[in-house]
């Protein structure tokens, strides 16, 4: 039987399905708690039932002693509802709620998904989970020194793997990772990081474009959008070189049919084979000419700085796009290495 949670803070309601806890429900639902391990070992999910009753499920006796399970906390990542809730928990609304961690991960699985573009999925060790936003990225710290950055691109409630795009621009570590990275190697990295993330809450309709491998964070915060059952309108314009760099291109088109997330794919240099038929051109020059008034809009735009720069500029100056409602994340140098997943 399913029960109702509302959180004292925000005074959100998020239902809990059988079997799940309640940290399980209010992910699935786009309620984003604070949480570690996911496994009754950290505590940082840790909160007070106020009203109604749990099953505390196992966890770990540090984890939650008994003078504070006594005295009505909860392991939400552990505990199921008995009846309807009243929880005091700690919702994370913006990057600064969010803890930066050092953790190792390995190599699950590579697959090269578009000419030049790598996916990376990492896995964590047991009892760890990275707490993130929707948009954000890590940094990779490779052995020899050094960073890279790349956009996480499943959402936080799917963590169990994290999913990355990983462009190959020909440095050191993009040389690595195509020519010597084999899966089950071990990486180091650091994060969540960035305050690129999907501001929730207002009922403005949504814009996203993305370039090239600035399609990972903007897939994170998508596949959130529509986990949390957002009900803004959102359209996404994709600009990519050829049709063999727009990968996933059946998962936008999946967006669209079955969300009604409105796709637009636009090729800025289409081969004779890729027998295109549709856009052609800049990706921000196609969003100008199909919607000149951005006036009540929300935009998230990732790729180069010269998409996103000419993009925050005509938005703002030619389309009526409120300044405060442009959000971006681009191509910039961190430690060194370029930012790869925009
Ligand atoms: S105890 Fe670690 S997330 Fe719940």
């Amino acid at each position: 039987m399913s029960r109702q949670v509302t959180t004292k803070a925000s005074g959100r309601t998020f239902t809990v399905r059988d079997g799940e806890s309640v940290l399980d429900g209010a992910l699935r639902e786009g309620v984003i708690i604070a949480y570690g391990c996911r496994s009754g070992a950290c505590g940082s999910c840790k909160g007070r039932v106020l009203e109604g009753a749990v099953d505390p499920g196992s966890y770990e006796e540090h984890a939650l002693p008994a003078g504070e399970r006594a005295a009505g906390m909860a392991l939400f990542c552990q505990a199921r509802p008995l009846t309807d809730l009243v929880v005091d928990c700690r919702e994370i609304a913006g990057a600064d709620d969010v803890q930066i961690r050092r953790l190792p991960c390995r190599v699950q699985r590579l697959e090269r998904i578009a000419p030049e573009v790598m996916l990376i999925r990492l896995k964590l060790p047991s009892n760890e989970r990275l707490q993130f936003l929707a948009g954000q990225y890590i940094d990779i710290l490779p052995k020899e020194g050094g960073r890279r950055s790349l956009s996480m691109a499943n959402p936080p409630h799917d963590d169990e793997l994290l999913e990355l795009h990983l462009r190959n621009y020909g440095g050191p570590f993009s040389r690595h990772v195509f020519g010597r990275m084999k899966e089950k190697d071990i990486l180091r990295f650091e994060g969540p990081l960035g305050t690129f993330f999907l501001r929730e809450g207002g009922m403005k309709p949504i814009l996203f474009v993305a370039g090239g491998t600035g399609f990972a964070p903007i897939k994170a915060m998508i596949e959130h959008a529509i986990q949390g059952r957002v009900e803004r309108p959102m359209t996404l314009y994709r600009g990519c070189r050829a049709r063999a760099d727009c990968y996933m291109n059946d998962l936008a088109e999946r967006w669209n049919a079955d969300h009604g997330v409105r796709y637009v794919p636009v090729l800025s240099e289409p081969l004779p084979g890729d027998e295109w038929t549709g856009r052609t051109g800049l990706v921000h020059h196609a969003v100008i000419e199909d919607l000149p008034d951005l006036g009540e809009y929300q935009a998230y735009v990732c790729g180069s700085p010269a998409m996103v720069e000419a993009a925050r500029r005509d938005f703002t100056t030619r389309c009526g796009l409120p300044v405060e409602e442009f959000y971006s994340d681009s191509f910039t140098p961190a430690g060194g290495f370029p930012r790869a997943s925009q």
